[in-house]
């Protein structure tokens, strides 16, 4: 995929600001067809330039009479590819079109019957009663001339049109959402039968591609990686050295601040299994003296950040002649920063990896255009352990900011280490570990008084946060069974003798946040 998004056979997503837009743009892909998402006044040009094989025109909340509401451009109608409107994007082409669009009565929302009439190209081979996701309330009461209606539902009276000869099809309910278990065969109509899409998009082809991609950019320049051990990094890192092999090298540093034994796993699972070229810095005892006396969260964040980007660049010295940079940055970061086609943003709050802009590389950013379910399909076809593949999310400071409220101290870290080591165990033992969006450790800086055979003890306080998401922006905590927990506890008070007391953080997000700094 050419950084501009150019691919032979995709299908754009024009996104109207609904909720559901990023799914849709999954969705197609899992068809087999690869989407690019742009923003409704993305243009026609723009659209054109990637030479599409068809158009979606996504949901979203405004009213198509609303002055200021997004509006359709009809050029995107003369563009000579199939155009499918979803809800409100099917509410566009009816009011564009001639058709009737009207607030209802009352607004559909939820999972509602669709009947079909006439099954058209669209709805072919799906049955003629079936359940569909609805979230609506204004609503199309007549099609536009020249198109047929093919469905009603229980509050819309056209819940599906399509006009073949022109190439135009919409429906109001959502495919994308699971509760409408006929959507991805009515989406594989759209693409595969009337776009003509051959649907062989997978993360096969995408290893294929961009290994094509990576080889034509880098030639036989090098490049240097800073692998975090977390699931993107090692994906690109791995891709790359696919590609360019001992051309790249890859820069690990063990701050002191990880989980137990994740460093030894990241080493030999990037040296000795895909033997690719590994500098690992321990620099354990820089950080510990770096941080000590520190306790305020921000300061925290930027100590460690900043000696991580001191000691990278100290390393990228050292190779003679590296011109490019090799960054996990994915679709999602992309689509965050406004644009599919402008430079690179390196996010930098959220990634210790996140290095200054002024530096002088080149980037190479092989998983740009890929979701993160994606990213992990891709890091299973090439092999990488599905630990790695699976992890979760981990901060770039690392327990840094799990020990809050006072000093890090290397004690602190091992009995850290070892309670998260236990809660992890645990957790993947009871078959929790990939539903949870999250599950660690924090270290408050007070103690609890407890009582041990006949002594009195004054043990450390270790919170269990486990936490249910789907992109941390909004998170629950997880209802972990009792009996899970109660084992969890017990073995962290037996196995850790500094730690005399155990406590769950049942707060959600909003108000808390993930992390407890
Ligand atoms: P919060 O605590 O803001 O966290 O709800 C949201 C997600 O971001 C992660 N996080 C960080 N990641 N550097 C990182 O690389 C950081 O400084 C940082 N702070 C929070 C957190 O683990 C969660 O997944």
């Amino acid at each position: 995929m050419p950084d501009d998004g150019l691919q032979p056979q995709q299908v754009v997503v024009l996104d109207y600001g609904g909720q559901y837009s990023q799914l849709i743009a999954r969705r197609v892909r899992e068809c087999g067809v690869f989407s690019t998402l742009l923003p409704y006044h993305a243009g026609p040009e723009e659209v054109a330039r990637r030479r599409p094989l068809g158009l979606i025109l996504s949901g979203g909340p405004a009213s198509v009479y609303e002055s200021g509401a997004p509006e359709l451009d009809p050029k995107l109608l003369e563009l000579g590819i199939p155009v499918l409107g979803i809800c409100y994007g099917m509410q566009l082409l009816a009011a564009e079109l001639g058709g009737t669009v009207e607030s209802a009565e009352v607004g559909e929302y939820g999972r509602s019957q669709l009947t079909v009439q006439d099954r058209g190209r669209l709805l072919a081979g799906t049955p003629s009663e079936q359940a569909c996701w609805m979230s609506h309330r204004d609503t199309v009461f007549k099609a536009p001339p020249g198109f047929k209606e093919l469905a009603s539902s229980t509050a819309s009276p056209v819940a599906a049109i399509e006009a073949d000869d022109r190439q135009i099809y919409g429906i109001q309910f959502h495919p994308e959402v699971v509760h409408t278990p006929y959507g991805q065969e009515i989406l594989k109509n759209f693409l595969i039968d009337i776009c003509g899409a051959d649907g062989n998009w997978s993360a096969r082809s995408v290893i294929e591609e961009q290994t094509e991609k990576i080889r034509r950019q880098v030639g036989d320049g090098h490049a240097i990686c800073a692998l975090s051990g977390g699931v993107d990094s090692s994906v690109a890192a791995v891709l790359v050295h696919r590609a360019i092999g001992d051309q790249l090298t890859c820069v690990f540093v063990d701050h002191g601040l990880m989980r137990k034994n994740e460093a030894d796993q990241v080493v030999s699972a990037f040296r000795d299994h895909f033997h690719v070229p590994l500098v690992v810095v321990g620099a354990e005892d820089r950080y510990l003296q770096k941080l000590k006396g520190v306790i305020d969260p921000e300061q925290k964040r930027k100590l460690i950040g900043n000696e991580f980007i001191r000691i990278f660049e100290e390393e990228a010295e050292k190779l003679e002649d590296v011109r490019f940079l090799v960054q996990g940055t994915l679709y999602s970061d992309v689509i965050e920063s406004g644009g599919g086609t402008g430079a690179a943003t390196i996010k930098s709050h959220h990634n210790v990896g996140g290095l200054p802009e002024d530096l002088e590389f080149e980037l190479v950013e092989p998983l740009r255009a890929l979701f993160k379910d994606e990213v992990r399909a891709v890091g299973a076809e090439l092999g990488l352990p599905e630990r790695m593949v699976w992890r979760q999310p981990f901060p770039g400071p690392g327990l840094g900011i799990r020990i809050v409220g006072g000093e890090i101290t290397k004690d602190k870290l091992d009995v850290l280490r070892e309670a998260d080591a236990i809660l992890q165990d645990e957790i993947r033992k009871a078959g929790l570990y990939r539903e949870l969006w999250q599950s660690f450790c924090v270290m408050p800086d007070i103690r609890a008084v407890g009582v041990q055979g006949d002594s009195r003890t004054y043990g450390h306080v270790i919170a269990i946060r486990a936490v249910t998401s789907d992109d941390a922006m909004t998170a629950d905590w997880a209802r972990l069974p009792y009996d899970l927990l109660e084992q969890i506890a017990s073995r962290m008070i037996n196995e850790i003798r500094p730690v005399g007391r155990v406590v769950l953080d049942i707060t959600s997000k909003p108000p808390g946040t993930i992390e407890w700094e």
